[in-house]
C-alpha cells in the first residue's frame, strides 16, 4: 500500500470512530475493496478510485446537520497536506460531491468512470445481506418502525422529502434498495448486484410470510 493511501486509511478510521454501524470504517473498507475489484475490469485512474472510495463518507451530511460542504473541506485539506496534485484533488472532490443516491437528480450527465466505479461499489454495499443489515441498523438508530401495514412506500420523493423521511425500514427497500440494481453503471457492478438483489427479494418474501401468520 502506498503512503498516501495508508495515511488516508488512518484519517478515515479516526474520523469515523463511533459512527453508526452502517456508515463506519468497515463500510468504507468494503466499498474500497469492491471499488478495486470493479476497477480491474475498467480503464481508469486507480489512485482517484481508491482515494474517492476511502473519503466518500468522511463527513456524511446526514450525520452533520445537513452540512454538504464539510466532507469537501476535510478532504481538500487532507489531500493538500499529502501533496496530492491539484488535478487529482479536483477529481476526488467531484466524486465525493456527486456520488450520493439522494443527489442523483442533480448530478451532471457525463460522469467520469472513476465516479461510476465508486458509486457502484457504494450501491452494492447497500444491497444484499450487508445492505439488509445496514438498513435495519440505520432504522433502529433512528428509532423507526421495521414495518407498518398502513404506511405505503413513497416513490418519487424529492431530495428534501427523502432526507426527512421517517418511513419504515421495510419501505426503504422499495424507496431505494430495490431500485439500485437497475442504476448500476458498470458491467461488473451489474453482475454483483443481480445476486444481491435476488437475496433481498427472498428476504422480503420470508419477512411477509412470517409477519402475516394465518
Ligand atoms: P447515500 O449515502 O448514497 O446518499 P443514503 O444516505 O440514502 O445513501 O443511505 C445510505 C444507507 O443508509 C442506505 O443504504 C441504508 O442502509 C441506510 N438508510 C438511509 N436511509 C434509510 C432509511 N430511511 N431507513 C433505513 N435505512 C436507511
Ligand atoms: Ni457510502
Amino acid at each position: 500500500m502506498n503512503n498516501i493511501i495508508e495515511n488516508t486509511v488512518q484519517l478515515v478510521k479516526e474520523k469515523l470512530e463511533g459512527a453508526e454501524a452502517g456508515h463506519d470504517w468497515f463500510h468504507i473498507e468494503r466499498v474500497w475493496k469492491l471499488s478495486k475489484k470493479i476497477a480491474k475490469t475498467e480503464d481508469c485512474n486507480l489512485e482517484v478510485v481508491e482515494l474517492s472510495a476511502l473519503l466518500h463518507d468522511i463527513a456524511d451530511p446526514k450525520f452533520h446537520d445537513g452540512d454538504e460542504s464539510l466532507a469537501l473541506k476535510i478532504s481538500r485539506e487532507f489531500l493538500e497536506s499529502q501533496k496530492v496534485n491539484e488535478e487529482i484533488i479536483e477529481q476526488v472532490l467531484f466524486i465525493i460531491q456527486n456520488i450520493s443516491f439522494k443527489n442523483r437528480g442533480e448530478a451532471p450527465k457525463d460522469l467520469p468512470i472513476e465516479l461510476k466505479i465508486v458509486q457502484d461499489a457504494d450501491r452494492i454495499d447497500a444491497i444484499g445481506a450487508i445492505g439488509i443489515g445496514r438498513t435495519f441498523n440505520f432504522g433502529g438508530f433512528k428509532n423507526n418502525l421495521m414495518y407498518h401495514p398502513d404506511l405505503k412506500p413513497q416513490l418519487n420523493m424529492s431530495k428534501e422529502e427523502y432526507k426527512k423521511s421517517n418511513g419504515t425500514t421495510i419501505n426503504h427497500f422499495y424507496e431505494k434498495l430495490l431500485l439500485l440494481k437497475d442504476l448500476m453503471n458498470t458491467k461488473e457492478g451489474k453482475k454483483i448486484a443481480e445476486k444481491r438483489h435476488q437475496f433481498m427479494l427472498n428476504f422480503l418474501d420470508q419477512f411477509f410470510a412470517e409477519w402475516n401468520v394465518d
